[in-house]
């Protein structure tokens, strides 16, 4: 089981000026939260509970502040600096101590998942102790992605970062399981002509080792990152339309940590409290008193 998660929260911002100037990107709103919490119900979906949140040096004592030690929603959170942004999977040499020689999932900070079977699809992904996991999804604009090629069988045999030609519209994205050994082979990466450590290198490194299991996302979960002011505006009205027509919250950790059982009813209703002018926070109060059950018992839980 991979019981550690990475969230990726670093990078200037710069398509998001002037807004970013001042704040982290992923302190930004999606709607009624903060783009942050919904990686971060990702992982937790997935069953992580040790969670190492990356950042600028100026960025990261606001993020510490928002989620502090993470024991308010049953998990536990460390800090860590990525001083420029210098690629993807430089995360796994900055968090390589606190990884310690086990498995580590990585999501970036602006990217927001939702659908369903997703629940289903991360456990099954955590529950692999030897290899990794990537998550591909059909896209329009492959030339801005991490982008998967095919052999004649159909089975994946390379990825091409930001291809000019690309091999198909399946992109790689933001979310990523690797087994111990992913420290070892973040060390093996040179940077690429950009100067990054290329989290496509990495999983190349599986893949090319047969080690890299694919999962296709289909037409039922929305894949969204929040990048440009456009995308950002996108996000919002999606989790507003689906929060204000079905009633389920999208993206909420205090919701996923008690359905979870990270936290019990009790401490739901603390959070609640926390935000109760808020309708966010009168839903998770109806949620503590089980007059709403977002989740039929027996259906796994969906962000
Ligand atoms: O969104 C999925 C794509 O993410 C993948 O398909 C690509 O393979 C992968 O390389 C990456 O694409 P981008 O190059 O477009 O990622 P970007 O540079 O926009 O960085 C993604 C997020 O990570 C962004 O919010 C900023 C943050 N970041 C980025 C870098 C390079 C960091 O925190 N640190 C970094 O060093």
């Amino acid at each position: 089981m991979i019981r550690k998660g990475i969230i990726l929260a670093g990078g200037s911002g710069t398509r998001l000026y002037p807004v970013t100037q001042i704040i982290s990107k992923q302190l930004l709103p999606i709607f009624d939260k903060p783009m942050i919490y919904y990686p971060l119900c990702t992982l937790m979906l997935a069953g992580i509970r040790d969670i190492l949140i990356i950042a600028t040096p100026h960025d990261l004592p606001q993020f510490r502040a928002l989620l502090r030690d993470g024991a308010h929603l049953g998990v536990r959170i460390s800090y860590a600096e990525q001083p420029k942004p210098e690629g993807l999977a430089q995360a796994f040499l900055i968090g390589e101590k606190w990884i310690d020689g086990e498995g580590c999932a990585l999501i970036l900070g602006d990217n927001l998942i939702h659908g369903s079977y997703l629940s289903i699809m991360l456990r099954k992904a955590s529950a692999r102790t030897e290899g990794a996991t990537i998550f591909a999804y059909q896209v329009r604009d492959p030339e801005r992605y991490g982008i998967l090629a095919f052999d004649q069988a159909g089975k994946p045999a390379d990825i091409v970062e930001k291809p000019v030609t690309p091999p198909s519209n399946w992109a790689v994205t933001g979310l990523y399981f690797y087994d111990r050994h992913v420290t070892d082979y973040a060390r093996r990466i040179k940077p690429s002509l950009r100067n990054e450590l290329e989290i496509t290198d990495l999983n190349n490194i599986y893949l090319h080792k047969n080690a890299m299991r694919v999962e296709r996302l289909g037409r039922g979960v929305a894949w969204l990152d929040a990048g440009t002011p456009q995308s950002l505006l996108q996000a919002a009205t999606f989790v507003q339309t689906i929060q204000d027509r079905q009633g389920n919250l999208v993206g909420c950790p205090e919701e996923v940590a008690f359905h979870m059982s990270f936290i019990d009813a009790d401490q739901l209703r603390e959070q609640a409290r926390a935000i109760e002018k808020t309708e966010l926070g009168s839903i998770l109060m109806k949620i503590a008193d089980r007059e709403i059950c977002s989740y039929e018992p027996g259906n796994e839980p969906i962000i």
